[in-house]
């Protein structure tokens, strides 16, 4: 497109959000010399159940292929990546993990707790909401001890269940976020039962424990200060996290390169 068509299809104020959004995302792809695709997960997430297919893109964009590889839109990624690099570059938010973690140190638990609690919530930073204990855990298995992995699974259920003996109630966020009336689905209680009963219980109910409800979003904790714990306790593998052929691999490859099209 020359830049007369691009000036022809410039974003004005009487366009609604999505159709500037739309528009943003249409000029973005044309500026690029790679076709960049949206997964179908993405327009599941806008209310679209839908794609567009190969050919009919490409028709759109003559001359160029599809982006097989980084997407030049975020921040690039280092050859080896490590968790702290998918912290700084790929990770939307970090100060609740970081303050759940430096609160489990400050209340004096081990270096798994302190680990489960830095990573607890790092599927819903990195990737998906919904069911985002299962995802995470799944994330992570490979590279940590079981310990921090079933506790970070198990917190999906926990956290919906007081646990008075370990300091734990029924957080007033969730009414506040869930209305009085809302009730964990069967599935939840299920696996909160099950949970009850696993030997990484207490573990998983200390990431209840310290997850922050009430964020503070001016108290800043450092990444610096959990490089220690992770270098001992995260299998940091050498191909670099997404290279390695662990069975999450392809899950943090997803997140380094969301718009690869195959
Ligand atoms: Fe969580
Ligand atoms: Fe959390």
């Amino acid at each position: 497109m020359g830049p007369q068509a691009a000036q022809s299809q410039k974003i004005t104020s009487e366009m609604t959000m999505s159709e500037q959004a739309d528009h943003l995302e249409e000029q973005m792809m044309h500026d690029l010399d790679k076709i960049i695709t949206k997964s179908v997960f993405s327009n599941l997430t806008d209310g679209v159940v839908g794609m567009e297919g190969g050919a009919a893109l490409q028709a759109k964009n003559p001359g160029k292929y599809f982006n097989m590889g980084a997407d030049p839109r975020l921040p690039p990624m280092p050859e080896k990546p490590t968790l702290l690099d998918y912290f700084k570059n790929r990770f939307a938010s970090t100060n609740h993990l970081l303050q759940s973690g430096a609160l489990a140190i400050k209340n004096g638990h081990s270096e798994k707790v302190v680990l489960a609690c830095l990573l607890h919530d790092i599927a819903v930073v990195s990737f998906i909401r919904c069911d985002h204990g299962y995802w995470g855990a799944q994330m992570i298995a490979p590279y940590v001890d079981e310990e921090v992995s079933e506790a970070i699974r198990m917190h999906q259920a926990l956290r919906f269940f007081p646990d008075e003996s370990m300091g734990y109630a029924y957080p007033d966020m969730y009414r506040k976020y869930f209305g009085d009336d809302y009730k964990p689905e069967p599935y939840i209680v299920e696996e909160y039962k099950r949970a009850r009963d696993s030997k990484y219980y207490e573990t998983s109910r200390l990431i209840c424990v310290n997850d922050i409800y009430a964020f503070d979003p001016n108290a800043k904790v450092n990444l610096d200060q959990f490089e220690d714990i992770i270098g001992r306790n995260f299998r940091q593998p050498k191909e670099g996290l997404g290279w390695d052929h662990s069975p999450s691999a392809h899950m943090w490859r997803t997140i380094m390169w969301p718009t690869r099209f195959l």
